[in-house]
């Protein structure tokens, strides 16, 4: 069986990748892409459209890699489409969020800020380290990033601290700058940092530092291929599920 993907955001230093991955499968066929730069003559062998509405071709599922900005317009066609998606694009607000509930109700939605199946492992051994370790060590996360990156900080090191969160009692507090106070951090936060610049495809650190001895967890993607196959990876996952909201733990089972 052959995968008709349509690809959002092809265009974009993922959507190359995503294509470059799709054109050596041969599980998987791009029957179009729509990016709302075209400025540049199509290198693809499939049609690119602006705006999704021109988009007429029959596809099985969607992959999105794109800016927040084309979210609301990506939900509005899913919906009416009726066919699954992939979404993979960061930087979404809360009520985006919320919004991919509803979508799941009708179409498999798989979301994850991460696509690497070594992320989900670094979450894995962070809470881990959160059972073992007592309240002494304090957390921070550090994400580092390529210069064009524009949210911060990253999807991924927000996904991980809320999956703290979620595993501990009592949640931590977010703390994303601490330029404007000047005080000793609490016992209760997690510091969240980002590093900008050059070509870094995206490195993440969980820090627990304690008393006289500091764990850290790093987990570094060595190319942009990592995420596109795991896209593509839970493209042919979603295909033929029930309707409902999936990521990276169903696909790994962890
Ligand atoms: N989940 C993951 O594993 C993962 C990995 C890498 C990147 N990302 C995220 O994916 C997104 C894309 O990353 P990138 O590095 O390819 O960015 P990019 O800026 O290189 O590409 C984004 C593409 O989307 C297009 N676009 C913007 N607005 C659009 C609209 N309204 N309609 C259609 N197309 C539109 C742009 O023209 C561009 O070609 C970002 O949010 C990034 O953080 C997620």
């Amino acid at each position: 069986m052959i995968l008709k993907l349509l690809l959002h955001g092809c265009n974009g230093r993922m959507g190359q990748v995503i294509s470059a991955s799709c054109d050596k499968d041969p599980e998987m066929e791009i029957v179009a892409g729509v990016d709302i730069n075209t400025a540049f003559s199509n290198p693809y062998r499939y049609p690119v459209y602006k705006t999704l509405d021109e988009c007429s071709d029959s596809f099985d599922v969607i992959i999105d890699f794109s800016h927040p900005f084309a979210f609301d317009a990506l939900l509005k066609y899913a919906t009416c489409s009726r066919k699954a998606i992939v979404i993979a694009t960061t930087g979404l607000n809360k009520d985006q969020i919320a919004t991919l509930d509803s979508l799941s109700e009708h179409v498999p939605v798989f979301f994850s800020a991460n696509m690497s199946l070594g992320i989900n492992t670094l979450i894995a051994l962070t809470l881990k380290a959160c059972d073992i370790l007592d309240a002494n060590f304090d957390i921070e996360i550090l994400d580092s990033h390529h210069s064009g990156k524009l949210d911060s900080p990253s999807g991924t090191a927000l996904m991980i601290a809320e999956n703290i969160n979620l595993h501990k009692d009592n949640p931590y507090q977010f703390v994303f700058d601490r330029h404007t106070v000047r005080a000793p951090r609490e016992k209760n936060e997690i510091g969240i940092h980002s590093v900008r610049g050059g070509s870094i495809v995206g490195d993440h650190t969980v820090y627990f530092a304690g008393k006289e001895e500091v764990i850290e967890i790093t987990h570094r993607a060595q190319s942009r291929n990592v995420f596109a196959e795991g896209a593509i990876t839970a493209a042919k996952f979603l295909y033929g599920k029930e309707p409902g909201l999936y990521s990276m733990k169903n696909l790994v089972g962890s």
